[in-house]
């Protein structure tokens, strides 16, 4: 197994992006962990904790509702949403990752694949009653950015609603950083995009020293 080197990490990145390939190299990643999910460097292994608090303030029930997560690495967000009563699709365009997801869950309801966010199935097109983007923007640059996050409310139904969980910066820093951190003109285009935005959080994770980061509920305000 590859010991994770931050340097060599973002020069590969980086290498990548400027050969404007910026898909190229997340395959990598997961291969890189040699079969061990506990191996991929970005996992937390855990779900996201502002996830599972929102699950359990929801007074609507989830059950036999549509819920996609995007970019979903090896899986933790898509079973707690699985488990909260959705009916689950979950998608990477590493094969690899979702080869781990599949080995990690043998039992699954997930219905874990290999899809690319910018050549999704058509029927997928405003079919989910919740999105869940994890971590996805940050790790692409320039233009790519704005077309994830298009892409991403392209998957809304009508009245669906939106979850997102980055890692956040100030405006004006960090401004060559890879991953690049999402601010908060950039999140809230969510909102001029025409979502309505339910609850913002801005908070630093429990890592030493801690990362900000921000996590964002949305709403699709369209008529069915
Ligand atoms: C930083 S990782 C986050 C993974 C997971 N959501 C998490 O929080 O642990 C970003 C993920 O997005 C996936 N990804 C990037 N571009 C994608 C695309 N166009 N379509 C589908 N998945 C993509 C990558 O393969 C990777 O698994």
């Amino acid at each position: 197994m590859k010991e994770f080197n931050p340097a060599a990490y973002k020069k590969m990145v980086k290498t990548y992006q400027d050969a404007n390939d910026p898909l190229g190299w997340f395959d990598s990643i997961y291969t890189d962990a040699e079969g061990d999910h506990k191996a991929v460097f970005w996992a937390d292994l855990e779900p996201c904790p502002y996830l599972l608090k929102w699950l359990r303030d929801r007074i609507v029930r989830f059950f036999g509702r549509k819920a996609i997560v995007v970019g979903c690495g090896v899986g933790d967000d898509a079973e707690a949403l699985s488990e909260a009563g959705y009916e689950v699709t979950a998608f990477d365009i590493s094969p690899e990752a979702i080869r781990l997801c599949k080995n990690r869950y043998p039992e699954t309801k997930v219905n874990y694949l290999v899809a690319d966010l910018f050549a999704y199935p058509f029927d997928w097109t405003a079919d989910f009653d919740l999105v869940y983007e994890c971590n996805t923007i940050q790790v692409l640059p320039g233009k790519y950015r704005a077309q994830c996050r298009d892409a991403i409310i392209s998957l809304l139904a009508p009245q669906g609603y939106l979850l997102v969980s980055c890692r956040s910066r100030l405006r004006g820093e960090q401004e060559d950083d890879i991953p690049l951190p999402l601010d908060k003109e950039e999140i809230d285009s969510f909102i001029r995009c025409g979502l309505s935005e339910e609850s913002f959080i801005a908070y630093d994770d429990t890592q030493d020293p801690p990362v900000p980061h921000f996590f964002a509920t949305y709403r699709n305000n369209k008529q069915p």
